[in-house]
């Protein structure tokens, strides 16, 4: 399903890698990341060039609400408690400085990415803890310098119980930067990186020599060293963009600023081009097999504006970390000249920048006083030990379930438009059944490691529990880490 930014642009397309070639630095991935990474590399004189699976912008940067913000949650209190002040001074620096880059980038490009500037807030509907976290947020923001406050009063149409808005902050459309970003940089589309070695990144179209590489392609898809399978898992969220004006149009809200929910059912709203967009219904990727996820959000926006209408459907895809820090920097100890931008949780827009001002820093051999909070060879015991066990939980059921579990049902029962595990020619197989009855059969097996993959009714995909790979209902890949499609 095509987001708004994808159906109010066109990128032109770019030529593929045309062979063999050497240079300083390659960045895998043609996303906000990997385009921001190559673009402060290329303005240090250091030779960039991107090598993108598909098309720039086509990964998660078409998907994102596009929030450029230092408020990424209820992260502060929990990272001074957890980490130290310390920790939380680089975290709140590195949002910060990002912001200011973005306005620095669109300025002195002139690019016109409809950048406005905008607070956002973090509220909740609940009294109690909810309320208390934050104002306890609120303080420790501001104890960092970021211009933030704790209030009861918003623009939202419904009642909180508290909100801590920081201010200055922004959001725009990001395909519109992502193509002016790119202007002038090499970066070859339609390239699918399928190794690396050293400093030879071998492609489908040629080998790239390069004395950096720079992992930007969302979950890296090498396995070893890093373990970042050990490390990271995906999560989905569903965005709605809603028709409010119009005459007689009861209850239309269009928000100025931007908020996020903190409560389990909590939402994410913010306007562009005349709409909201109202986000929410969040899971762990491959746990959404009795769908809805659309229906439900649609639900909930009929009850607060009667009238609204559905214009756009799109959902995004977060790789969530363990310790809930993103992982910026150096890949491994074993690798000095590789470097990986991921697990930016739900906050694309400023880890994306913050993750290229610390790595062109890296590489070009400049201190940068953020960095230590994002190193990825960071060892974090206390904050990481209840995900690690649910996160390993989740994979060895999956693989187990894998080898032991029968099919759920038979071919025949499936009703037409709808897929699941099922028995196909006394085999366990996944099929997709269109409306017509004609059936497309697939392996349930994730070509990444081996779990099992579940159907998603809400985007007719096939998805991966343990670490978010997805395929379309045909076996195409649509989300790494696999690298290939399935049978
Ligand atoms: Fe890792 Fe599927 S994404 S096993």
């Amino acid at each position: 399903m095509n987001s708004l930014w994808t159906e109010t642009i066109s990128i032109p397309e770019r030529e593929a890698l045309p062979g063999d070639m050497k240079t300083e630095a390659a960045v895998i991935g043609g996303g906000l990341a990997g385009i921001l990474t190559a673009r402060l590399l290329s303005e240090s004189g250091v030779r960039t060039v991107v090598l993108e699976a598909d098309r720039i912008g086509g990964g998660q940067t078409k998907n994102t609400t596009a929030k450029i913000t230092s408020q990424h949650g209820l992260i502060y209190d929990r990272l001074a408690e957890q980490f130290g002040m310390e920790a939380a001074e680089q975290y709140a620096s590195a949002g910060e400085k990002a912001i200011g880059e973005y306005r620095r980038v669109i300025k002195e490009y002139g690019i016109d990415c409809h950048f406005t500037e905008s607070s956002a807030c973090l509220y909740s509907c609940r009294k109690g803890k909810a309320q208390e976290a934050l104002m306890r947020e609120a303080e420790t923001a501001q104890a960092l310098g970021i211009p933030a406050g704790f209030t009861t009063k918003t623009e939202l149409p419904f009642p909180v119980t508290g909100a801590v808005c920081f201010h200055g902050q922004a959001h725009f459309h990001p395909l519109e930067f992502l193509k002016g970003a790119a202007e002038g940089l090499t970066v070859y589309e339609n390239t699918l990186v399928l190794s690396v070695e050293g400093s030879q990144v071998r492609t489908g179209r040629g080998t790239v020599s390069a004395e950096h590489v720079v992992f930007a392609c969302h979950y890296p898809f090498v396995n070893v060293p890093g373990y970042y399978f050990m490390r990271m898992y995906q999560e989905r969220s569903y965005v709605l963009a809603l028709d409010m004006e119009g005459p007689g149009r009861r209850g239309a809200f269009l928000p100025e600023g931007m908020y996020y929910g903190v409560d389990r059912d909590g939402l994410s709203l913010r306007s562009a081009a005349g709409l909201l967009l109202l986000g929410g219904e969040g899971h762990r990727t491959g746990e959404n097999r009795e769908g809805g996820r659309y229906g439900k959000l649609l639900e909930r926006a009929k009850a607060l504006w009667p009238d609204c209408r559905e214009r756009f459907r799109w959902s995004a895809q977060d790789c969530m970390t363990l310790d809930g820090l993103p992982y910026i920097g150096r890949f491994s100890a074993k690798t000095p000249n590789w470097y990986v931008a991921t697990g930016f949780q739900k906050w694309g827009m400023t880890n994306s920048m913050a993750a290229a001002m610390v790595i062109r820093d890296a590489i070009i051999g400049k201190e940068n006083p953020d960095a230590a909070v994002f190193s990825p060879e960071r060892f974090t015991p206390a904050a990481s030990a209840k995900n690690f066990v649910s996160g390993g939980l989740h994979s060895v059921r999956d693989l187990a379930r894998e080898v032991f579990m029968p099919p759920r049902a038979m071919t025949e029962e499936l009703p037409c438009g709808h897929g699941g595990v099922v028995e196909f020619e006394g085999k366990k197989a996944g099929v997709y059944k269109e409306e017509n009855g004609e059936l497309h059969v697939v392996s349930v097996r994730c070509p990444h490691m081996g779990c099992q993959l579940e159907w998603n009714p809400d985007e007719k995909s096939w998805d991966c529990p343990c670490h978010g790979s997805r395929f379309d209902y045909t076996g195409k890949r649509i989300d790494n880490p696999a690298q290939e499609g399935i049978k």
